[in-house]
């Protein structure tokens, strides 16, 4: 018995490692749909075999009234949980988006897209350069919940 008090807190401390461990070994796939914080949508396809992908992205924001479904184009590296980066070339307005973020695999199992991005308005004149990017996170998650 008192052999099993001692044991007993180590496989404890043990087992929580490996599932700390099981975690970040965890695969993170930026294929399929996402929404993020904001109620935006995007899908990104199928990832070409040197990490290029490809897709489409539908905000819920804009300065402009229309808002249409535009195609992002993007990179990401080859780990299990990649940082990746990827352009949007809105096609409602004569304005660009870059994100740059991390596939993670969060402490309930969860895919999760962590990413900061800038937006960069037109600017009618350089003097008018100043003011014409902005800067901002998103927070991305499945659209619909994973098959385990
Ligand atoms: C994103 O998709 C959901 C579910 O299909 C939908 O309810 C929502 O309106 C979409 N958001 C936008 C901005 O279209
Ligand atoms: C970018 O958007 C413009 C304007 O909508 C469109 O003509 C062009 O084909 C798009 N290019 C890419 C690479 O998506
Ligand atoms: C940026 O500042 C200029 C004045 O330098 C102003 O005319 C313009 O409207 C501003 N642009 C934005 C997006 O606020």
């Amino acid at each position: 018995p008192a052999e099993m008090v001692r044991v007993t807190p180590f496989l404890l401390v043990l087992s929580l490692a490996l599932v700390a461990q099981g975690l970040s070994d965890r695969k993170c796939v930026l294929t399929g749909q996402w929404k993020n914080d904001l109620g935006s949508n995007m899908t990104i396809g199928e990832l070409q075999g040197n990490g290029a992908f490809s897709g489409t992205y539908l905000t819920a924001v804009s300065m402009s009234p229309k808002i249409l479904e535009s195609p992002l184009l993007g990179s990401q590296q080859h780990t299990n949980q990649p940082t990746f980066g990827f352009t949007v070339n809105w096609t409602f307005t004569d304005t660009t988006s870059v994100f740059t973020g991390q596939c993670f695999v969060d402490d309930e199992g969860k895919e999760v897209l962590k990413t900061m991005w800038l937006f960069r308005l037109h600017a009618d004149s350089v003097q008018n350069n100043w003011n014409a990017t902005l800067i901002g996170t998103n927070t991305f998650t499945r659209l619909h919940r994973q098959k385990q």
